[in-house]
């Protein structure tokens, strides 16, 4: 694994590697080694960021490195310096790179252009980090996601949908994704996933039927906040105890976070579920150090 860009284009292999890797860690915390020693990794981000920020600066220390945080408004790429070229001079001076930002181009480019590790640390498109973290969870509060049905309510074509989807698409489990019809992921995008195991409907009970896994996240994402009229088509598509009752009954609700109460998931729900949201929230740590080792490996 040269960099971590999208879920879409890891391995099944990959995937399976990192989640042992990342239980792994967990597990022996305090006690491994310092595989980044000597390394700088500059954290690039562009967009506000509590747990992704965090868990990689503590991290990247935990593995013997040293994190460097640069904010758009403290770089010249707040003022319009290319990304290409903000790469070729990291790439000369740092070991790798933590970048969340808007344009999955972006993260592409750098990843070029540096010839440093890259890691997305969300883009519009994917979220890869957050889905791995996920996964972990899943494993460990239910065994294994195999035979598992997966709900995702709320926006269908967001960054964490996408990953979903193409996690779906490499783990082979039923993801059902239910959003309202102006906010589903465009035909061209399911044609080239290509996945009869994930289903889109404007259907949230269905989505929720048997479910063992119920996912949400915020209606309008980074960027959209000014999109009030998006958040209007959202209505019905609470993950509430009524919402709830037909899911399975050993379900687990998951919140990548930063949640809105009375939004997208009720009050009650999301401090009903606090202990497995929250240990989803701490394996953002693990699972990134899962990725680090493997970057550093090569
Ligand atoms: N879930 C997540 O990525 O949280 P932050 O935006 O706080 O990093
Ligand atoms: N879809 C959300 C995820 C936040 C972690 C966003 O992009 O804002």
């Amino acid at each position: 694994m040269k960099h971590l860009l999208s879920i879409e284009q890891l391995s099944d292999d990959e995937i399976g590697w990192l989640i042992d890797s990342a239980a792994h860690l967990k597990a022996t915390r305090g006690r491994g080694g310092q595989p980044l020693a000597g390394q700088t990794w500059a954290l690039i981000f562009t967009k506000s960021s509590t747990r992704t920020r965090v868990s990689f600066e503590v991290g990247i220390r935990e593995l013997g490195g040293f994190p460097m945080f640069l904010s758009k408004n403290d770089i010249q790429l707040g003022r319009g310096e290319l990304i290409k070229d903000t790469a070729r001079v990291l790439g000369r001076m740092v070991h790798g790179a933590v970048i969340r930002t808007y344009a999955q181009s972006d993260v592409v480019q750098f990843a070029a252009y540096s010839g440093i590790p890259t890691i997305n640390a969300l883009t519009d498109d994917e979220h890869p980090c957050q889905i791995l973290a996920d996964l972990l969870t899943i494993r460990e509060k239910l065994g294994t996601w195999e035979n598992r049905k997966i709900a995702f309510i709320g926006d269908g074509f967001s960054n964490m949908t996408r990953s979903w989807m193409w996690a779906a698409k490499h783990l082979g489990f039923e993801l059902a994704v239910a959003s309202p019809p102006a906010c589903q992921p465009p035909a061209e995008f399911l044609a080239q996933l290509d996945a009869p195991n994930v289903s889109v409907s404007d259907d949230p009970q269905v989505a929720v039927s048997g479910a063992h896994v119920i996912n949400t996240d915020v209606w309008l994402s980074m960027g959209q906040e000014d999109q009030k009229e998006k958040e209007l088509e959202f209505a019905g598509f609470q993950v509430n105890a009524e919402l709830l009752t037909n899911a399975a009954k050993d379900h687990i609700v998951l919140h990548c976070l930063p949640a809105y109460r009375g939004k997208e998931i009720s009050e009650e729900i999301l401090e009903l579920h606090a202990d497995t949201i929250f240990q989803q929230a701490e394996n953002r740590l693990h699972a990134q150090k899962a990725v680090l080792v493997a970057l550093v490996k090569q």
